[in-house]
Order: C-alpha cells, then sequence, then structure tokens
C-alpha cells in the first residue's frame, strides 16, 4: 500500500501573539499534525516576500501568522505582512503556483486551539495539492 503523502509546512509566527498561541497549544497537549516547522520572529511585518520564497524551495507550504489587526505590537507590521503576502500570492498564480500553497492568520496567545486548528486545516490542504514542484528534496 503506498504511504500517503506528508507534507512540509514553514510557520512564521510572530513573538507576541501567534507564536504565544502556539506554545499554548504545545502545553495544553493540543493535537495537531507534525508536519509543521515553527519559525519565530518579532513582528508578522518582519516576513520579506524572500522569506516566503525561501521557505518554499524546502516546503509544500508557507503559513504566516501574526497578531490580530490592531493588536500588532509594532502597531503597523500585521498590516505590512498582509500586502506582502498578497503580492506574493499573486506572484505564485503568475509561475502557476497555487496560492493556497501560501495562507495568513491572526492567531492571538489566546488562540492555542485556533492555532492547532489552521495547521491541521493547512495540512490537510498541502496533501490534496501534493508535493511543491519548487521544492528540493
Ligand atoms: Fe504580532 Fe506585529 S507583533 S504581528
Amino acid at each position: 500500500m503506498a504511504e500517503e503523502f506528508e507534507p512540509k509546512l514553514i510557520a512564521f509566527t510572530c513573538n507576541w501573539c501567534s507564536y504565544a498561541g502556539a506554545d499554548l497549544a504545545g502545553v495544553s497537549r493540543m493535537q495537531y499534525p507534525p508536519n509543521v516547522r515553527v519559525i519565530r520572529l518579532m513582528c508578522s511585518g518582519r516576513v520579506d516576500p524572500i522569506f516566503i520564497l525561501e521557505a518554499l524551495k524546502r516546503a509544500d507550504g508557507v503559513l504566516v501568522t501574526g497578531c490580530h489587526i490592531g493588536d500588532c505590537h509594532y502597531v503597523s507590521g500585521n498590516l505590512h505582512a498582509e500586502v506582502r503576502v498578497k503580492l506574493v500570492k499573486k506572484a505564485l498564480e503568475m509561475v502557476g503556483l497555487e496560492p493556497e500553497r501560501l495562507k495568513l492568520e491572526w492567531i492571538s496567545a489566546s488562540e492555542g486551539e485556533k492555532f492547532a486548528r489552521v495547521i491541521k486545516e493547512m495540512v490537510d490542504q498541502l496533501k490534496k495539492l501534493g508535493k511543491n514542484p519548487l521544492r528540493d528534496g
């Protein structure tokens, strides 16, 4: 029997909200797929499009997470992240890659359950999409 495809997911999390949400999911022993590698940044606004493209060379999908609008500890970092993610999604479409491989979600420090759910949903989505043709190895 063929093994089920296990996608690799890279999640950028901001230190103040979504990383704390991921931590809460962990300490609360909430179940989510082990396919994700979390990269902590101080703010989602630090996510440069190059980071996303580099991540897509190593994974099947990329998740960018940050504080809810109005809650960014650097005032407007998440607004910058939103613009960048939209631009990169358009660029992915232009090169023939499914834009669903990139997702943006706002997750607060108290939303451990949401973090776990978003990871599960994205891993399920990536299983349907299959291996990222740009991924090395
Ligand atoms: Fe969380 Fe800016 S500090 S998005």
